[in-house]
């Protein structure tokens, strides 16, 4: 069988087995209300954009200014050519936001995981990482085995007493470096910042904690998960992304102590290797910045529309996965039976994405609802009255 045969093979069976992904397309910015081909108007339910800042006007004009001003393209890495002021601009900005005192930008946060762990540990160190960590993070602690051929350690999702079984096995490591999420993608609960840093600083362990569903979404005013628990600047390490609350565009960032940025910029492959972020999504990623210092009430709408979409599912009948974050899952079990009800809310006009396996593990396929700053109540109701319909015509509810 020739090579395209096979994958033709391989993507008929995705479709028979009902995990086949099919892409709709957008002909509208990303909004509370979008259109989409073949569609018309939908509800987005599925969105990362949590504050609204995709389209907001004062984002876009920066990234045309920006544009106008320094072209399309970065033409290199960060070491050779490629750095423009406004990267110097943003990665204080971001710095200052999430209680750091350095950061590095990359193009995605999935670099900035990826050029973290490699970077920094060597053979005698050891990396202890949440067993549901973001994949761009298993793939980080993979390379970095491999490549600096480091021990690596996972404890259960949030099991404290596991993570400290791990800490003391690793008594004898040099770094030892403790990973975890901010917000746990997939499943929307939070870490358990306080017990994970106390219980690095009893074994002289380091955090790293990936905040992307954190950044612009906990906390009072959105600096993320270290606010939300009243200890900005105790995680000594935070890698987050531009493309979720922060104008959602694209890019990520590395931030800590004083020397890390630099340290990255000198070492870490992606930065190495790899173009430096477009000016244009440095300058909206900024304003995006800006926006949220300026308008922390786009926090609490973002926080008040979670609960509220939340209990209005209790009250229909749905059982979403207790938590406190825009992130609203509910489970469904096999993969097939989640992309049926996303095919069915989309007939309805509400967008929201089914997850199977490999996203999640066998059984337990979701829908993963998130929560917008950007919804109004007549958005959330719309889309309550689809899930009404729809959960009963599948005899969820
Ligand atoms: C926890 C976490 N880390 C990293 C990423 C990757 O972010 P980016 O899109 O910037 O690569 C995501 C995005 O899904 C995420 O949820």
């Amino acid at each position: 069988m020739s090579f395209a045969a096979r994958l033709e093979t391989e993507l008929e069976q995705f479709k028979q087995d009902g995990v086949y992904k099919r892409l709709n397309y957008l002909e509208a910015p990303q909004a509370a209300r979008t259109r989409m081909e073949g569609r018309g108007e939908v509800v987005i339910l599925s969105s990362n954009n949590y504050l609204g800042l995709c389209n907001e006007p004062e984002v876009v004009a920066a990234g045309k200014r920006a544009l106008d001003r320094y072209g399309a393209g970065t033409g290199s890495v960060r070491f050779i050519c490629g750095t423009f002021a406004v990267h110097r601009e943003l990665e204080q900005a971001l710095a200052r936001f999430v209680g750091c005192e350095s950061s590095l930008t990359y193009v995605s946060c999935w670099n900035a995981n990826e050029g973290l762990a490699p970077t920094l540990l060597g053979e005698q160190d050891i990396v202890i990482s949440d067993q549901l960590n973001h994949a761009s993070i298993i793939d980080s602690i993979r390379l970095a085995k491999a490549i600096t051929k480091c021990q690596t350690a996972v404890y259960r999702h949030s099991d404290m007493a596991d993570l400290e079984d791990k800490l003391r096995a690793a008594r004898d490591a040099r770094l030892k470096l403790v990973l975890t999420d901010g917000v746990f993608s997939m499943e929307g609960d939070i870490a358990k910042l306080p017990d994970i840093v106390a219980l690095a600083r009893k074994y002289d362990a380091i955090v790293a904690m990936d905040d992307s569903h954190g950044t612009g979404v906990l906390g009072r005013t959105g600096r993320g998960t270290a606010e939300h628990y009243g200890m900005l600047g105790d995680a000594d390490i935070i890698t987050s992304t531009l493309g979720k609350a922060l104008g959602g565009a694209a890019g990520g960032f590395t931030a800590g102590a004083a020397p890390l940025a630099d340290y990255l910029t000198q070492r870490s492959r992606p930065q190495l290797f790899s173009n430096a972020l477009p000016p244009t999504v440095a300058a909206s990623a900024l304003a995006a910045v800006r926006c949220v210092e300026r308008q922390p009430e786009r926090v609490t709408r973002l926080h008040d529309n979670a609960r509220y979409f939340r209990e209005q599912l209790l009250a229909l009948g749905f059982k979403p996965l207790p938590g406190e974050t825009p992130i609203v899952p509910v489970i469904l079990g096999e993969t097939a039976k989640a992309i049926e009800m996303s095919a069915l809310l989309l007939d309805e006009g509400i967008f929201v994405t089914g997850f199977g396996y490999p996203v999640v593990p066998q059984g337990y396929a979701r829908i993963r609802c998130q929560l917008s700053a950007a919804h109004t109540r007549e958005d959330l109701d719309l889309a309550l009255s689809a899930f009404k319909r729809v959960g009963a015509r599948l005899g969820l509810i």
